[in-house]
């Protein structure tokens, strides 16, 4: 550490790293999870998302080692020290949440970057398993630690594409490329325009409170993973259907094209491709009323993606609907799932006014429902990732 004092937040990752391995670490460096506001499932069909990086964050406390060994521990969970040989990675040796520092190590060393050993300390701020990509800010956050040991200097399209593939190729989910965009790209104050084609990104200012406005999270605390079948299920649709349709992928057709598509494809292929395509048309729409109107005038755009998630693209359950439809009649001015999907987390634009009223409808209807009491928070824009100490 070059400071004296802890920067605030980092006591409790600095005070497990002394404990665990001794002394400080080389630094302490934070990566924020994220929520999207609208844009799903279109980030690997070369298509538009607006997520922003959120207000919790994954910290990493990390010390560099002589040696070619790894030793990893998380202030989360009951796993103990995990000790790795830098040189034998594997998907089988990582255990765990090891396996994603382990596959950003992997995908660093694939991309030429030589990371030596080192001890990692993990304190995280977002809820494990909860859709609000709490593994790609773990990813994230080690992904900038590492690069700034090894001496590497990457942008962030490189990191972004490197973090993928750590979770493709290692960690074995095959998701797309938005949320280590947020993570990594995002700014407080602003969502992340992201055109997913060619990474170029617009940071859209989204100053919720200025508009008398909350985004509220609602973690139905039903789990999902990506590595589950769900998901690959929809991506291999996506592909089907632009191969069919003859385009490079679906962010090249348009919904004048879809009647003609309906043609050509099976209901259901026609269904996953109608989402996408309209999904992309209603992320550019919300970016034009965001610029010319604010915040306040995307509630209908939000309820239509979910209504196009729940029917079309069949990602939704019956916990992320409740939350939704409690959500709006309660007061929100629009609501919908946020992420990959079946479980995870809703969000809801809430008048600030009328936050608690609809807190309460939604912890109410669930405990109704019988189901597990969900949790509420507010979020906002953050910065994306950086060294913190
Ligand atoms: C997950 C993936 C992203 C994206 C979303 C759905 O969060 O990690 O790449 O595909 O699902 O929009």
């Amino acid at each position: 550490m070059n400071t004296q004092t802890p920067a605030p937040g980092t006591e409790k990752v600095l005070g497990a790293f002394s404990s665990a391995f001794g002394g400080a670490p080389d630094g302490v460096w934070q990566a924020p999870g994220r929520v999207n506001l609208i844009g799903e499932h279109t980030d690997y069909n070369e298509g538009f998302v607006l997520p922003f990086a959120i207000d919790l964050a994954a910290r990493v406390a990390v010390r560099v080692r002589p040696d070619r060994t790894v030793r990893l521990l998380s202030t989360y969970g009951r796993q103990g020290v995990v000790e790795l040989d830098r040189d034998a990675l594997s998907r089988e040796s990582a255990t765990g949440w090891t396996v994603y520092p382990a596959g950003v190590v992997w995908a660093l060393a694939e991309h030429g970057v030589d990371v030596p050993g080192f001890d990692l300390v993990l304190d995280s701020g977002v809820p494990l398993g909860s859709g609000l990509s709490s593994s790609h800010a773990i990813e994230c956050a080690v992904a900038t630690a590492l690069t700034e040991l090894a001496g590497a200097e990457l942008a962030p399209e490189e990191l972004v594409l490197l973090t993928q593939r750590a979770e493709n190729e290692f960690v074995g989910a095959p998701t797309g490329i938005m949320d280590q965009s947020a993570s990594l790209r995002g700014a407080a104050g602003h969502a992340v325009f992201l055109d997913c084609r060619d990474q170029s990104v617009e940071l859209i200012p989204f100053d919720a409170p200025a508009a008398g406005l909350t985004v509220l999270v609602v973690d139905t605390k039903v789990s999902h993973s990506h590595a589950d079948g769900g998901y690959a299920s929809r991506r291999s649709a996506c592909e089907l259907g632009a191969e069919v349709l003859g385009v490079a992928a679906l962010r090249d057709v348009s919904s004048a094209d879809l009647a003609e598509a309906q043609g050509l494809l099976d209901d259901v292929t026609f269904r996953r491709v109608r989402h996408v395509v309209t999904e992309d048309e209603r992320v550019l729409r919300t970016v034009e009323i965001l610029r010319s109107e604010g915040p306040a005038a995307i509630g209908a755009l939000l309820d239509a993606s979910h209504a196009s998630m729940r029917d079309d693209f069949e990602i939704s359950c019956p916990e992320l609907d409740l939350a939704v439809e409690t959500a709006r009649s309660a007061g929100a001015i629009g609501a919908r799932m946020t992420g990959g999907g079946f479980g995870g987390s809703a969000i809801a634009l809430v008048p600030t006014t009328a936050e608690g009223r609809v807190r309460e409808a939604v912890t109410a209807a669930f405990a109704a429902a019988g189901y597990r009491a969900p949790d509420l928070f507010a979020v906002s824009p953050a910065d994306g990732a950086r060294r913190v100490g």
